[in-house]
C-alpha cells in the first residue's frame, strides 16, 4: 500500500510504500462517510486504540469475542456485549470465524481471530515498546553500576580526611 509522504519540490503530494508502524488508513473518505456507513456513529481510529481503550488488550479480546452467536441490533442501543462500555456498542460483530486460513491448521474460530487482531493492535499501538523496555533495563543497570562506583570512589577520595 502507498501512503502520502510530504510534498515534492513542485508542491505535489509524494507517496511511499507503507511500513507496518504507519497509522492505519481510514476506510472512509471523511467523517460524513463514516457516519453514513455506521448508523450515525463514527468508529474510532484503531491506530492507537490499545493505548486508550479502558481494560486494554484483555477487554478488547473480550469485546471482539463476546457477542452472542446471533447478536441483533437493539433499537437505539446497538448490540449487547458484556465487554462494551455500558454493555452496548454500535459496532456490529466484526469477526465471525473462517475469515482466514491458518497455515498451521489452527481452527479459525472467532477466539483465534480475536486473539490475533488484539495482538496486532497491541503491537501497532506501541511498536517500539520492546526496544524501549530493553533500553530502560540497560540504563537502570548502568546507573546501578555507576552508583556503586561513585560510592567506592567517594570513600577512597575522602579516606585521609578525619571524621
Ligand atoms: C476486527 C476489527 C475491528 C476491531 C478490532 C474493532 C475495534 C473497535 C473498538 C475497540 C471500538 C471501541 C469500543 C466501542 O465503542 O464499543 C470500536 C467501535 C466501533 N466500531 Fe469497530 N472494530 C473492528 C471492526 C469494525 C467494523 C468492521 C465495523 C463496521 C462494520 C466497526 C464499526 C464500529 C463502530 C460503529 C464503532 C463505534 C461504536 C460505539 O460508539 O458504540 N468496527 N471498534
Amino acid at each position: 500500500m502507498q501512503v502520502p509522504d510530504g510534498l515534492d519540490a513542485e508542491g505535489r503530494l509524494k507517496h511511499r510504500t507503507a511500513r507496518p508502524d504507519d497509522a492505519l488508513p481510514s476506510p472512509y473518505s471523511g467523517p460524513e462517510a463514516a457516519l453514513a456507513a455506521n448508523q450515525g456513529v463514527v468508529p474510532p481510529d484503531l491506530s492507537r486504540i490499545l493505548k486508550v481503550y479502558p481494560g486494554g488488550p484483555d477487554r478488547l479480546y473480550g469485546l471482539l469475542s463476546g457477542y452472542a452467536p446471533q447478536a441483533e441490533r437493539q433499537k437505539g442501543r446497538g448490540f449487547f456485549n458484556p465487554y462494551a462500555i455500558g454493555h452496548f456498542t454500535a459496532m456490529p460483530p466484526p469477526l465471525h470465524g473462517n475469515e482466514v486460513k491458518y497455515a498451521d491448521g489452527t481452527v479459525p474460530d472467532v477466539q483465534a481471530e480475536a486473539r490475533d487482531v488484539t495482538t496486532f493492535l497491541a503491537w501497532v499501538s506501541a511498536p517500539h515498546q520492546d526496544q524501549r523496555r530493553r533500553l530502560g533495563v540497560g540504563a537502570g543497570l548502568y546507573l546501578c553500576f555507576l552508583a556503586v562506583l561513585f560510592a567506592l570512589l567517594n570513600r577512597r577520595i575522602w579516606s585521609d580526611v578525619r571524621k
